[in-house]
């Protein structure tokens, strides 16, 4: 049997559980954007919700996931995928019973992955898949193969951008860069603005290119205002949202939570955990 196939009866032997996650991956052309710290807080917005809630930090930066949560992750899934600890040891509970996970390398080099080592990536995913109904995945900047593969497999693309115009050219790039699949739009947040108009000003601008040159839809998620709050929940290492929960910025993506679940029902009806393993092991 070929490693192909062998993959794919893996695939097709994951049971669709109770739980069926929605899997978010959150992306940004550049960098500094936010994209974290709107990570860590749309995930505490949800669990708010009553969501259960899984946080998959794919970012090899150094501002990670745990360093906004004041936490600290003595393992990552490469551990896991090489065989040393358990899918659960890999887990930290944050706040409101979100699990956290350290992405490590094991994520970044899906590629060059060996079938068993893969074969525990499917496995942990389809554990996390059991356990929430939201896999925020932190992708961290830029256009690396197994980042896109994660933006292509996802039922959903968040794109995070601000209203400097370097960050609307590099978002450009990016959702020019993701697959063309009409059961999924890409999702944008505008982060920073200082006005409800200039979010709109900034949404436009990309829509109308996006449209015109890439013959796509976008989806306006909502905007995040400038708030200093945010920058002295990062010192603190709390999150803005359990800090701040009443500062601006927090109600912003208190608000960004409530229309992502509100469109639930669209994108749980046409993907699954399934067809997020199929079309990732299609990319690898
Ligand atoms: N809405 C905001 N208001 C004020 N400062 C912000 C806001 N969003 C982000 N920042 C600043 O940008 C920094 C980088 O945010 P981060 O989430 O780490 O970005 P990324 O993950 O995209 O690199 C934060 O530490 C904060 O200082
Ligand atoms: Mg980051």
């Amino acid at each position: 049997m070929d490693q192909a196939q062998k993959l794919r009866d893996i695939v097709g032997d994951v049971s669709s559980e109770q739980l069926d996650a929605r899997i978010i991956t959150v992306s940004s052309g550049k960098g500094g954007v936010g994209k974290t710290n709107f990570t860590v807080n749309l995930g505490i917005a949800l669990a708010k919700m009553g969501k259960k809630v899984t946080i998959i930090d794919a970012d090899l930066g150094l501002a990670n996931v745990d360093v906004m949560f004041g936490i600290v992750t003595k393992y990552n899934l490469s551990n896991v995928i090489k065989g040393e600890i358990t899918v659960q040891d890999s887990i930290v509970k944050g706040p409101y019973d979100i699990n956290i996970i350290s992405g490590g390398s094991g994520i970044m080099d899906l590629i060059d992955l060996e079938s068993n080592q893969l074969e525990k990536l499917i496995h942990s995913l389809s554990y996390f898949n059991t356990i929430s109904d939201y896999i925020l995945i932190d992708t961290g900047a830029g256009l690396s193969k197994s980042v896109l593969s994660f933006v292509d497999a996802a039922s959903d693309i968040i794109v995070v951008i601000t209203p400097d115009p370097t960050s609307i050219t590099d978002a450009y790039a990016l959702i020019k860069n993701i697959v063309k699949d009409d059961q999924k739009r890409i999702k944008l947040i505008i982060n920073r603005v200082d006005s409800n108009e200039e979010g709109d000003e900034v949404f436009n601008k990309l829509e109308q290119a996006v449209t015109k040159f890439l013959s796509r839809e976008i989806e306006n998620l909502g905007y995040i205002f400038e708030d200093a709050n945010l920058k002295r929940a990062v010192r603190k290492q709390i999150p803005l949202m359990e800090a701040y929960p009443r500062a601006i910025a927090s109600k912003g993506i208190e608000n960004i939570a409530y229309n992502l679940e509100n469109n639930n029902r669209y994108a749980k009806t046409n993907h699954s955990f399934k067809s997020f393993l199929s079309k990732l092991m299609n990319k690898i």
